[in-house]
């Protein structure tokens, strides 16, 4: 079938938005047509050219929200008709690491995944004959995509998608980092660093877990309001005194659990030295730059504060982002507060500059 897309055809270049062909699902696949789609910023990191994994042509987009339209042979838990959220963090039930509650991380399609491929190493989508490359196994900026069925969230029909698509990336992953990696116990005192798509979740996530102190560094004082709508007791803008000041807000000793979500890795650092002594636990979800290292005194880990990654929220897809949509649906987590502009595809090159300029958290393209 015929499909409009929007292409990134060179590195560093506005996406081209254009027709392209897409093949029919194969076994084990299915075709969704995408109602919404968020504009992340790993959309944008790849197509700067800075991602070193990155390659072009592809389809970007992975924060897609859709309806189910065509099963492929052998998909037996989806049905035409059903409301999904696309996942890049896939959940096939069957590998070690999904038979095991300590990782989310699948490992079923990692390498075909990984090279723009479906599981059976071809791609579904091409132009004139020539095969172009999934992005992220999801290539969302697009009318309709074909992805693996483990790769698919069966949500509530009655949550809008434009907000259920937020959950297919930084929402879940900072929501998880709170309550799956980190575990945050209720009464607990929790920092988070940085108040963007990911913190804010993280912020919520502290708060549904029953966190009794959150308190939110961000630059922004626009975002750091945001992060009281979700919750957090006290706000601080950040700067190189931002550790010897939550110190002072905690009797000299730290947060049980801190959180960073900036990317920057002098911030992960000040995220370490805000844990408390003896048992603070500091959760990293940010992507540092690359070749860039995580630098502490070791110390801090002899006197109990102990550091985790998070990857998507330690959050396995198909379980819990249907669970987090009904949290929302029970008015437990405010999308809506995310979702700042709504854009078409054509408009998806102002969505990435709207990013650069820190307008808003979320712009989602609507596909009408
Ligand atoms: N682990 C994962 O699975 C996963 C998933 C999605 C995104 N991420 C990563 O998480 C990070 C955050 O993503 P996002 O979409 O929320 O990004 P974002 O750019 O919207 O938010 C980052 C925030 O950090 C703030 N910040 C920057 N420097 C700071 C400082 N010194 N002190 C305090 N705050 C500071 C910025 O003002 C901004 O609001 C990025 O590195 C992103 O790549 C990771
Ligand atoms: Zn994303
Ligand atoms: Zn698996």
């Amino acid at each position: 079938m015929k499909i409009r897309a929007a292409v990134l055809e060179e590195f560093g270049a506005p996406l081209v938005v254009q027709e392209l062909d897409l093949a029919e699902p194969g076994p084990g696949e299915v075709l969704v047509r995408v109602v919404a789609c968020g504009v992340c910023h790993t959309d944008l990191y790849t197509a700067s050219g800075a991602d070193p994994s990155g390659y072009a042509p592809t389809v970007l987009g992975h924060e897609g929200g859709g309806v189910v339209e065509v099963l492929g042979d052998h998909v037996s838990d989806l049905a035409v008709g059903d409301h999904v959220v696309t996942l890049f963090s896939p959940q096939c039930r069957e590998c070690i690491h999904c038979l095991s509650d300590r990782t989310n991380l699948c490992l079923a399609i990692r390498e075909q995944q990984g090279n723009g491929f479906m599981p059976d190493g071809t791609a579904r989508l091409s132009r004139g004959g020539e095969p172009i490359r999934h992005f992220m196994g999801t290539s969302t900026f697009a009318e309709y995509t074909v992805m693996p069925s483990i790769a698919l969230a069966k949500i509530n029909p009655e949550a809008p998608l434009e907000a259920a698509c937020l959950f297919a990336c930084g929402l879940s992953t900072g929501l998880g980092a709170a309550i799956n990696t980190a575990k945050v116990e209720a009464g607990s005192t929790c920092v988070v660093f940085g108040a963007g798509m990911v913190g804010l979740g993280a912020v919520a996530g502290c708060r549904l877990q029953g966190a009794e102190r959150i308190v939110c560094v961000d630059l922004s004082q626009d975002r750091l309001e945001l992060a009281r709508g979700q919750g957090a007791t006290d706000v601080m803008v950040g700067d190189e005194h931002s550790v010897e000041r939550i110190l002072e807000m905690t009797g000299g000793f730290g947060a049980d659990y801190t959180f960073e979500a900036t990317g920057s890795v002098a911030v992960m650092r000040q995220a370490v030295e805000s844990a408390r002594m003896g048992w603070g636990l500091c959760t990293v979800t940010g992507v540092a730059g690359k070749g860039e290292t995580l630098d502490f005194v070791p110390r801090f880990l002899i006197t109990g504060r102990r550091v985790a990654g998070s990857s998507f929220g330690g959050v396995k897809g198909r379980d819990q982002v249907p669970q987090f949509v009904e949290r929302y649906l029970a008015g437990e987590i405010d999308v809506e507060a995310f979702l700042s502009h709504r854009i078409t595809l054509d408009q998806v090159n102002e969505g990435f500059e709207l990013m650069e300029h820190q307008d808003g958290i979320r712009s989602v393209i609507g596909f009408g």
